[in-house]
C-alpha cells in the first residue's frame, strides 16, 4: 500500500485506475498542493527545528534584516520612490515578511512609509497565518491569489524557496532521447513507467537538452519558466530576486547526477521514494539557474547577477556593518548557519534579474560575486 494520506492517495489512485498514467509533475501538483489535501495548501507543512526541514528563513530573523537592507539599496537605486513594492511569493507562515517590515520600520523609516508589502498567496490557510502573523502591519500587507491577479509594479519580487516546490516533470535518458517517466499503479501502489513524451513544450526541450547515457533522470520544470514569464510581465521597473538551491546548467547534466534532485523530505530525512507518506511530506528538486535565466532573457528581463549566498550575505554586510551592532550569541550562531560554506553558505544561490534599472547599478549583496556568464554557463 501506499502510505500518506488516505484521502489523498486515493483520489490520485482514482485518477489513474480511470484515465492511465499521469505526469510526476500533475501528481506533485496534487501532493503538495490539492485545495483540500495537499502538504503545503492544507498547512501540514512544517518549516524548521521541530518541522521536516530548515529554510533561510527559519534560521531566525536575521535573514530578513538582511534582505530588509537590500531591498532599501534597491529603493534608493531606482530612485527613492512613493509607489515601491515588494511582492513576497512563497511566504509560508510570514515570517520573513514581518521581518522585513520591522527592520525597515526600525531602520529605514523613510521607506518603510512609502512602501506597500504585498504576498501572493493561493491558499487561504497560509493566508490567515500571514494575517496572524503580520496584524501589526495590517495597513502595509495586501494579498493576492497569483501573479496574474497582481498590478504591474515598480520594486522588488522576492522568493526563498519558492521555485525548488514546484511541480516537474521527469524524463529519462534512452541514449538516443528523452522518455518522461509518469505515475502509474502495480497493484494498490504507485509506481513508475516510461511513456513518450506528449506534450508538445516539454518535446521540445527535450529535443534540445545534451544527450546523456541512458537511464539518466533529469527533472524539467515548466512551472518555473511559466512563473518568469508572469513575473517579467507585470514588474514595470526594478529587481527579481530569487533565493534557491541549483545548479548551472553543467552541474545539472552532471553524469554523477544520474539519479536527478528529486527528493521527498520529512522529519529531517530524506524519504527512500516520493511515493512515501504522500501528502505529509516535501518534494523538491533543485533549480536550474542556467535554464531560469535564459528563459527570463527571452521574457524581457535582464540577467544581472548570480552568486552563492555566502558572498551575497557578506557582501550586504559589508555595506551595512551596523547590522552586526548587536549580535548576541544567538544572533552569531544564526548568521553562521546563513554564512558558512558548509552550512546553508554554499547551498543556496542567488539570481538578480531586472527590468528598466541603469545596467551601471550594481547591489551591495553582489559585490563579491563571480563573472555571471561563467558561473551561469550562459
Ligand atoms: C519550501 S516552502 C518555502 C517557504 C518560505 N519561503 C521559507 O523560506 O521558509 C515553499 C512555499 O512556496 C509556496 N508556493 C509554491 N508555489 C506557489 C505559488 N505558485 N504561489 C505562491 N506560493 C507558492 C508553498 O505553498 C510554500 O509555502
Amino acid at each position: 500500500m501506499s502510505t500518506g494520506d488516505p484521502a489523498l492517495v486515493e483520489l490520485i489512485r482514482c485518477e489513474i485506475s480511470n484515465h492511465g498514467p499521469v505526469s510526476f509533475a500533475w501528481f506533485m501538483e496534487q501532493v503538495l498542493y490539492h485545495p483540500e489535501h495537499g502538504y503545503y495548501s492544507s498547512d501540514r507543512a512544517t518549516i524548521g527545528r521541530r518541522g521536516d526541514y530548515f529554510t533561510n528563513v527559519s534560521v531566525g530573523p536575521v535573514f530578513g534584516e538582511l534582505l530588509a537592507a537590500q531591498f532599501a539599496e534597491i529603493w534608493e537605486r531606482i530612485g527613492k520612490i512613493d509607489n515601491f513594492l515588494i511582492v513576497e511569493q512563497g511566504a509560508h507562515h510570514g515570517e520573513f515578511a514581518r521581518d522585513v517590515l520591522e527592520s525597515l520600520q526600525q531602520r529605514f523609516p523613510e521607506l518603510f512609509s512609502a512602501l506597500r508589502y504585498q504576498i501572493v498567496e493561493p491558499f487561504s490557510a497560509l493566508q490567515d497565518r500571514q494575517a496572524q502573523m503580520l496584524q501589526h502591519f495590517r495597513d502595509r500587507v495586501d494579498w493576492q491569489g497569483s501573479l496574474e491577479e497582481i498590478e504591474p509594479f515598480f520594486g522588488v519580487h522576492f522568493s526563498n524557496e519558492l521555485l525548488d516546490s514546484m511541480p516537474v516533470h521527469l524524463l529519462v535518458s534512452t541514449g538516443a532521447g528523452w522518455q518522461e517517466k509518469c505515475v502509474s499503479l502495480d497493484g494498490d501502489e504507485f509506481a513508475f513507467v516510461r511513456q513518450p513524451i506528449a506534450e508538445p513544450k516539454l518535446k521540445e526541450l527535450a529535443a534540445n537538452a545534451p544527450r546523456l547515457p541512458p537511464g539518466h533522470e533529469i527533472e524539467v520544470s515548466l512551472a518555473a519558466l511559466d512563473w518568469t514569464e508572469k513575473v517579467a510581465a507585470k514588474l514595470q521597473r526594478g529587481f527579481v530576486l530569487v533565493v534557491d538551491y541549483g545548479f548551472s546548467r553543467d552541474d545539472f547534466y552532471d553524469p554523477q547526477l544520474k539519479t536527478g534532485t528529486l527528493q521527498a523530505r520529512a522529519r529531517h530525512r530524506r524519504l527512500a521514494s516520493p511515493f512515501d507518506n504522500v501528502g505529509n511530506a516535501d518534494i523538491t528538486v533543485h533549480v536550474n539557474w542556467t535554464n531560469l535565466a535564459e528563459h527570463a532573457g527571452q521574457c524581457g528581463l535582464q540577467v544581472v547577477a548570480f552568486t552563492d549566498q555566502h558572498h551575497f550575505l557578506t557582501g550586504i554586510i559589508s555595506k551595512s556593518p551596523a547590522l552586526l551592532e548587536k549580535a548576541d550569541p544567538k544572533r552569531k550562531r544564526e548568521l553562521q548557519a546563513l554564512l558558512h560554506p558548509e552550512m546553508l553558505g554554499r547551498t543556496f544561490q542567488v539570481l538578480a534579474l531586472t527590468k528598466d534599472v541603469d545596467p551601471a547599478v550594481s547591489l551591495a549583496g553582489f559585490k563579491f560575486a563571480r563573472n555571471l556568464r561563467a558561473a551561469l554557463g550562459l
